[in-house]
């Protein structure tokens, strides 16, 4: 038996020789004889499989230990690993110059000795990226812009409203308060726009830069305007944005420089609402510095706002535009003077150059009244002076509900038949529930199948133009991606899917720097980081080569998305337009490397290299025989965590990609964008019915035409590209009337309904279904104020004299009617009312 000394000398020489730790087991025995103290082992050194040196792709390290059961712990920080560092689980994706150190540790043995490797990462650059003329061959960035950079610090604390600023906002955000304003502004943006146009940026859309509430509208902690939505007034420029008269000069020079950049700029406009009518400044209303209204002093016969509790159904047509959002003050559209005061607002901001509009809210505001908006921007012509980029303004609408909603089919109609662009909400849900959360391409898919080709079991169309769709992983008013799951090489592949999907993608700012805060689960507000880096990541690197692409193949901007091959970690989808064929293959699985045989693609038998250039772990393909636009692609293996991309392109005939706007009237000026018009005038013409018209060309060059639609009737029409003797797709357009002003529909007694039941409306005129009672033809279903009446907004032209009359559509497709129609005389301007009795 040793004794206690002889054991701590042991213990003490052990250490000396430089073992971690040594632990002394076995001491029994007896007959006074020593039994050879035990050494514990110590686990084997981790390997990794990739050594130390330089490299111009992206590397995916596995670490592998020798002692059975070892958990291995790893940093990439350059810190020495522990037992508290990241356990290792699947290959290491390594994307920029990074030493990963490991430690192995197993029971009953020591730790081992750490291992290091240091990978130099020298990613090759992206191809430069060529002019585009049409937003759907880019891509939008969207800012909040007092999150992005203070490029003009005298407005951080404006005399008008001073107290709203927390100047640790960008320096130290944990000490800020995340609801006040942080200091960026439109100079800021415009300081940055060197940096937003080396990642290929095409359009900003900015948070609304109108003047908001200038107090705090917060008990203890701050509540304020500071990304935008809290307006008081639509003419004026906020002055923390711009400068203390609330002048246009900052976001003129925005909008100019941004030009000059070639950057559009898209604003966020709010026509839903005004500000909280319960604190703060109670739902004030301006014009142009003049007191209009409070919420509470609104007491006229012809209230600015509807007086109804906020709205606890969202899946009700009356409660959605009718009743309050979150407290906002909701302003009655149809209230004349708002009607005027908005749409001047929106035509304003037109007049100052901006490039088109994300509208706030579109699903909780008037649905009729909003196509008398759409028909409003198209029916503007702005001083020829004007230096806006190429094209007719491009709007898009944000209507907040999933596939599965109940209102889903009716966002699709209001789409397809106002002309009004909407952000692809439905497919964000299944996007962060793949990239943030790990779930299913499956979702991803079947998704695009419903929207883009409709269903047979709920009235929803497919989408008219899906390419016309605002795509997005991230936004304002969702925890990021980051803050949900994902890890960068999440996000990566999440920006390579959008970027490649078809519709016109958004990045949120920030996600190409992996900004996110997980406090509140990355939600409200803590998702509006600041930014704090405008450095090169190897997710701008990746932007850049998307970028690239867009720009460059037609098929990205305009073509069709197909999968080809699909499990729930795998999805290979193929975007074509004629000889143009990208194929992309996303393989997310963290440590599983997918076999894939059947493979089919429209690229033409050859081999092709991964057009990333394994900056994200891809590989090239070989593509044997021809069938028919079913070509095989020789078996190869997909890499974990990797993506590629194939790419082919050749000239194609004239191929119309989309139509902005999609909706106007005759002598309106539309913009026809695609590829293959030649560089010399062609025929453009349009079709309703039996009637075809060649419409007046503007301009013409072989991506972009401009031209006058012809005088023809109202209603669905097409629009097809002539040059030579070759034809294009007949793309969907709708020819209005006239001029279209909004008329409130009213209907008293109506008939006890079934569950099932809706209420619609008809008339004789285009933009009263032409008399149509199908769901999908006629206006509604209306909305049910209470029980036994109905209302509908309508915009229909103005002067007319229309007859209607409102119908109960049964389930089965069988309607119950008014007896007889009533006619209405639409005023020339302004708004419109009639009710009736059924
Ligand atoms: C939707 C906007 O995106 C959100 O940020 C805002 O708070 C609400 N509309 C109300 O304006
Ligand atoms: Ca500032």
């Amino acid at each position: 038996m040793m004794s206690a000394w002889q054991v701590l000398a042991r213990l003490k020489s052990v250490a000396l020789m430089g073992a971690a730790t040594a632990l002394l087991t076995g001491c029994g025995g007896g007959g006074g004889s020593t039994t050879p103290p035990v050494t514990t082992p110590q686990a084997a050194t981790p390997a990794l499989s990739v050594s130390t040196g330089a490299y111009t792709t992206l590397q995916s390290v596995a670490i592998t230990d020798s002692t059975s059961g070892a958990t291995i712990y790893y940093t990439t920080n350059g810190s020495v690993p522990t037992t508290s560092s990241a356990a290792y689980t699947a290959p290491i994706p390594v994307a920029t110059t990074t030493t990963i150190e490991a430690l192995a540790v197993a029971n009953g043995y020591t730790n081992s000795s750490v291992t290091s490797a240091t990978y130099t990462i020298n990613l090759p650059a992206a191809p430069a990226i060529t002019p585009i003329t049409d937003i759907h061959q880019g891509f939008i960035y969207q800012i909040v812009t007092d999150r992005f950079f203070d490029g003009d610090p005298t407005n951080d604390n404006p005399s008008e409203s001073p107290g709203l600023y927390d100047s640790n906002g960008f320096a130290n955000p944990a000490n800020a308060d995340w609801n006040l304003y942080w200091g960026g502004d439109l100079a800021g943006i415009q300081q940055k726009l060197s940096y937003l146009q080396s990642m290929g940026v095409a359009g900003i859309w900015i948070s609304p830069p109108m003047s908001n509430i200038r107090v705090n509208a917060g008990t203890s902690n701050g509540e304020t305007g500071y990304h935008g939505y809290w307006t008081r007034d639509f003419t004026q420029i906020d002055e923390h944005f711009g400068d203390d008269s609330n002048s246009w000069t900052a976001f003129d020079n925005l909008v100019t420089a941004a030009h000059a950049d070639g950057i559009r700029v898209y604003v966020d406009f709010p026509a839903n609402d005004t500000n909280p009518l319960d604190a703060g400044e109670y739902g004030s209303l301006y014009n142009n510095g003049t007191l209009i209204t409070t919420y509470t002093t609104d007491t006229g016969t012809t209230p600015y706002y509807h007086h109804n509790p906020n709205i606890t159904n969202y899946e009700d047509r009356y409660q959605v535009q009718y009743y309050t959002l979150e407290s906002l003050a909701d302003l009655d559209q149809t209230n004349p003077w708002v009607d005027s005061y908005l749409k001047t607002a929106v035509t304003n901001l037109m007049a100052h150059g901006v490039d088109g509009f994300r509208f706030d809210a579109v699903m909780e505001t008037n649905w009729g009244w909003e196509y008398s908006l759409e028909n409003t921007i198209a029916n503007w012509s702005g001083p020829s002076s004007l230096s806006r980029m190429p094209g007719q303004p491009f709007i898009f609408g944000e209507w907040d509900e999933g596939s599965g909603d109940t209102l889903y089919p009716d966002s699709v109609k209001f789409s397809n038949n106002s002309g009004m662009n909407l952000l692809d909400y439905t497919l964000y849900w299944q996007l962060t529930d793949v990239f943030g959360k790990d779930g299913s391409f499956y979702d991803i898919d079947n998704e695009l199948t419903l929207e883009d080709k409709g269903s047979t079991t709920i009235p929803a169309q497919g989408f008219a133009q899906p390419n016309d769709l605002v795509t997005f992983f991230d936004n304002h008013d969702n925890p990021r991606i980051m803050s949900q799951g994902a890890d960068r090489m999440a996000v990566k592949q999440a920006i390579s899917f959008l970027l490649t999907c078809r519709g016109v993608p958004v990045v949120y700012y920030g996600d190409e720097q992996y900004l996110y805060n997980d406090t509140n689960n990355g939600g409200v507000p803590y998702n509006r980081n600041g930014m704090t880096s405008f450095g090169s990541t190897d997710a701008t690197l990746l932007i850049q080569y998307l970028a690239a692409l867009r720009a460059a193949n037609p098929a990205v901007a305009y073509g069709t998305m197909m999968q080809r091959w699909i499990n729930n970690d795998v999805y290979i989808y193929e975007r074509q337009l004629g000889a143009n064929v990208v194929l992309v293959a996303i393989n997310k699985n963290p440590s599983t490397d997918q076999a894939i045989s059947g493979l089919f693609t429209d690229l033409a038998p050859g081999s092709y290299s991964d057009y990333l250039a394994q900056t994200m772990g891809g590989l090239g393909i070989t593509v044997t025989g021809t069938v028919g636009g079913n070509n095989p692609v020789t078996n190869f293996t997909l890499p974990h965590r990797s993506v590629s991309i194939w790419v082919s392109s050749g000239s194609v005939p004239p191929s119309i990609g989309s139509v902005t706007p999609r909706v106007a009237n005759s002598g309106a000026a539309v913009t026809i964008s695609g590829t293959g018009f030649g560089a010399t005038p062609g025929t453009v013409n349009f079709t309703v019915g039996t009637t075809t018209l060649a419409a007046a060309v503007t301009n013409w060059s072989n991506g972009q035409i401009t031209v006058t639609v012809p005088a023809l009737a109202a209603g669905a029409a097409t629009v097809t590209v002539i040059q030579g003797t070759a034809t294009s797709n007949a793309a969907p357009f709708t020819v209005n009337t006239a001029t279209l002003i909004p008329v409130n529909f009213s209907v008293s007694n109506t008939p006890t309904l079934a569950s099932t039941d809706v209420i619609m409306l008809t008339g004789n005129v285009a933009e009263l279904g032409s008399g149509a009672t199908t769901w999908n033809s006629a206006i509604g279903p209306v909305t049910i104020p209470i029980a036994g009446s109905a209302l509908q907004t309508v915009s229909v032209p103005a002067g007319a004299t229309v007859q209607f009359y409102f119908f109960v559509l049964h389930s089965d497709g069988s309607i119950t009617a008014e007896s007889a129609a009533h006619s209405y005389n639409v005023p020339p301007t302004g708004v419109g009312a009639t009710a009736v009795s059924w």
